[in-house]
């Protein structure tokens, strides 16, 4: 008895726990987003997403132009949006809902933040 009524509590917790990761406002790239009033359909186009769902970088090019981007952190050095990489995935840096980080330091040491 004891036992079943801990289970369910546990599964109750859990669930809440899977719930906050998306959900929580605690300034991640889709938080942020949310915040600003936008959806999870958004950057996830179809349906529900489910675990393992990723965001193609199309989706995020559709609203950030990659040149424009270029531009606006063109006094970062080095500058994150033009490297020697050419077109990498937004999302290596800019994880949804994750801490970002700096992918260029998988090989450099580079004093740059992401948000
Ligand atoms: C700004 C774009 C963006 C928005 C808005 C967004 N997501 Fe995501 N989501 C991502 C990205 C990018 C990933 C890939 C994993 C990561 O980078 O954290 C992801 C992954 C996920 C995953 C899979 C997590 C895993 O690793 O298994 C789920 C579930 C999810 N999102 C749910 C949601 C829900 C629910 C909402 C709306 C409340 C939402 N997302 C809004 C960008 C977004
Ligand atoms: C429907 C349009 C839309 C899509 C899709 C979208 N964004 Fe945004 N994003 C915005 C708007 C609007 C802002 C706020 C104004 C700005 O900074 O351009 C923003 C802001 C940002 C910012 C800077 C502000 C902050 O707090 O982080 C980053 C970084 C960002 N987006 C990354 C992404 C990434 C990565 C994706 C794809 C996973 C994505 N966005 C998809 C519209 C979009
Ligand atoms: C190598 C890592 C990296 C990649 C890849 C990357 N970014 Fe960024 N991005 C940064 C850094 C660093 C900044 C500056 C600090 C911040 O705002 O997070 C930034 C800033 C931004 C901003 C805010 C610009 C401003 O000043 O208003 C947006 C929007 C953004 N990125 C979107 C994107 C999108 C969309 C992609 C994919 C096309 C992308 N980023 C790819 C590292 C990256
Ligand atoms: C897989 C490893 C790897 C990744 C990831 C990588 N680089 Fe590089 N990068 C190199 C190599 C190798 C060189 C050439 C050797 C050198 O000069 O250090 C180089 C050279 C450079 C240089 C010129 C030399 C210097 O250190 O000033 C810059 C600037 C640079 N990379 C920026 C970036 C940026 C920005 C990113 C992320 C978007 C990035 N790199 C990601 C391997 C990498």
């Amino acid at each position: 008895m004891k036992k079943t009524v801990l289970n369910v509590m546990a599964a109750v917790l859990c669930g809440l726990a899977a719930a906050g990761s998306a959900l929580a406002a605690d300034g991640f790239t889709a938080d942020r987003h949310a915040a600003a009033g936008m959806k999870c359909e958004t950057c996830h186009k179809s349906g529900t997403p489910q675990p393992g769902a990723r965001v193609k970088k199309d989706v995020c090019k559709g609203c950030h132009d990659p040149a424009e981007l270029a531009k606006k952190t063109e006094k970062l050095s080095p500058n994150p949006h033009y490297n020697h990489l050419g077109d990498v995935s937004c999302t290596d840096c800019h994880r949804g809902h994750q801490p970002s980080r700096l992918m260029c330091n998988d090989c450099h040491q580079f004093d740059l933040k992401v948000k």
